[in-house]
This record gives C-alpha cells, structure tokens and sequence, in this order.
C-alpha cells in the first residue's frame, strides 16, 4: 500500500501567517504539523510516500523530508494547483499510485491513542472498497458524518450536515482500492467549488464496498485547522510527552522501531540537533533497550 498525505489548501483560517508560511510546518507543540501524519502513514507500515502541496510551499516540504531516506522512506512530491478538494489527492496523484491500494491523510489531522497501531496495520492489508472511522464528537454539524447501525454497517453519508444523524464525525485518514483514482476522475465539483470527499465515499458506499471502524472515546484526533486547535494540540502533546518522557509522532523513533533505520543512523541524527530536547530523545532511545510497549 502507499501513501498520501494532503498538505495543499488555502490555511485561511490562519492567517496571516499562512500567507507566508505553509500551514504544515506549523510547529505543533515541538516538532512540525506533518511529522504526525506522516508518523501515521509509518505506523501503517507504509514506505512510499507522497506529499502533494501548492506550488509555493512544495519546496519547503523537499527541504524538511528530502527522499525520505533518512527515516527509511521514498518520499515523492506533487504540486496541487488549486484547494480543488481532498479527492484531487487521487487525481494528482495518479501516477503515483499506480494500480496500488493506498492511504489518505490530511495534512492537519493528529491522531494518538493506545492500540492505534494494529489499526493501522490491519487498515494497510485492505485490498477492496475503502475504510473510514468514525469519532464520536460534541459538534458533528462541522464535519462529514457518518450513520451505521449496531453492526457498524454503513447507513448513510453527509457532509457538515444541519441535522446530523449521528455524532460521528469521518477523520482525515481513509484507506481505497486501486479503483480510486478512476473515480475520482468521475466526480463533479459541488456547489463550493470542490470534489468531495463524501461524494467519492458514496460511490464506494453504493456498491456495498464502504467499512466505517469506530476509535473509541479512549482515542484522540484532533484537527489543527485553527488557532485554538493548534494550541490545544499542542498543549496535548506536549503534557504526554512530558508525563511520559515518550513522544508523540517522533519519525526517527518509528523507523528505529521498524528497523527501517540503524542505531547508529539515529545517533548520527541526534548528534546533529544535540542542542534541543529533541535531540536528547533521539540520543536516549538510541541508547536505551528498555522495555517501552
Ligand atoms: P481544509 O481544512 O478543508 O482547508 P484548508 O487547509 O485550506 O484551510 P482553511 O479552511 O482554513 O482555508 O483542508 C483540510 C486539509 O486538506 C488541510 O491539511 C489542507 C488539505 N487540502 C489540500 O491539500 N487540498 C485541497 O484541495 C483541500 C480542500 C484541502
């Protein structure tokens, strides 16, 4: 399976630093908005990565991940012209993708909690139809929402609904066929001007071919669109690193984890940012065998 992860768009809600600054180098608490989507993609076990963002900040994103080599990953690179929609993903990423299943994830979305992993792996073995989530949340009015019954069979699909038929919001990470990109090329822009993403869920959810997994309400996925989400992401992750000493979406850690990188590679990287705690982390786990499940 590949990967893409979404980290185009016009960032409007943050301005005025998104008129400079792509909205996915924000730092989220220490380490830069991406890092957490991507350390998703690793977690599912995904190798082969593709960044697709806007012909201004493309290079940024070149610049902060390069090959992916260093963390054991291909990473390649798409411009998206316009905020076209999230199934614009498929559609520039075509090539990429080639004939393989492969994982979405939006660019500003954190996802954290105990057992997320075999989820992940399970989710990356999928060969037909498409999986969502679903997450019980207190203001599903703006998100796209699902409704399934006691057999989470999908019932029904809508987008920032006024009467929500259920409280569970989708998340920003999906995972398709290779049938995929050939839909999205059949999909017409909606009264806003974009394809959607529900638009591209009811083609799949039409042919019976739809799974919605729930994340408990033991799970965290938070979207950092706003001011106030960056803050409260960032305050998240910063009080469990700190209870912990663990970290939240360290990309070098994964890739140790996953042997996809050396002890040595981790402590050659650490020895480069030995001034931050970063740094510091990488050169403790590279050094501790410690039992950490
Ligand atoms: P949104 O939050 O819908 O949009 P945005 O990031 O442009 O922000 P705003 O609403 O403040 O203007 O996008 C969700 C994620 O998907 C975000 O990480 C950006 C990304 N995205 C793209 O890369 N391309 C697109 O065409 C769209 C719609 C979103």
């Amino acid at each position: 399976m590949r990967g893409i992860i979404l980290a185009g768009g016009s960032g409007s809600r943050l301005y005025p630093i998104t008129q400079a600054i792509s909205k996915h180098l924000i730092p989220i608490y220490d380490k830069p908005m991406i890092y957490y989507p991507l350390s998703v993609l690793m977690l599912a076990g995904i190798r082969e990565i593709l960044i697709i963002s806007t012909p201004e900040h493309i290079n940024q994103y070149k610049k902060i991940l390069g090959d992916g080599s260093r963390v054991g990953l291909k990473c390649f690179y798409k411009i998206q012209k316009e905020p076209n929609g999230l199934p614009d993903a498929f559609i520039v990423g075509k090539e990429f993708i080639s004939g393989e299943d492969v994982a979405l994830i939006l660019g500003d979305n954190v996802f954290y909690g105990q057992g997320f992993t075999p989820v992940l792996r399970e989710a990356s073995l999928l060969k037909e139809g498409a999986l969502i989530f679903g997450y019980y949340v207190n203001n599903p009015k703006e998100f796209g929402v699902v409704e399934f019954d006691k057999n989470t069979k999908v019932l029904s699909l809508e987008e920032k609904p006024s009467n929500p038929k259920s409280n569970y919001a989708i998340p920003g990470l999906y995972f398709f066929d290779e049938k995929v990109a050939d839909l999205a090329m059949t999909l017409k822009p909606s009264l806003r001007g974009e394809l959607e993403i529900i638009d591209l869920l009811k083609e799949y959810l039409k042919n019976d071919k739809l799974r919605v997994q729930i994340l408990g309400r033991g799970f965290v996925w938070l979207d950092t669109g706003t001011y106030d989400g960056l803050l409260e992401a960032s305050n998240f992750v910063g009080t469990i690193q700190k209870r912990q000493g663990l970290y939240i979406a360290c990309i070098e850690e994964i890739a140790y984890m996953k042997g996809y990188i050396t002890r040595k590679d981790v402590q050659n990287i650490a020895g480069t940012i030995s001034n931050t705690a970063y740094g510091n982390y990488l050169e403790k786990i590279s050094s501790d065998d410690s039992e950490r499940i």
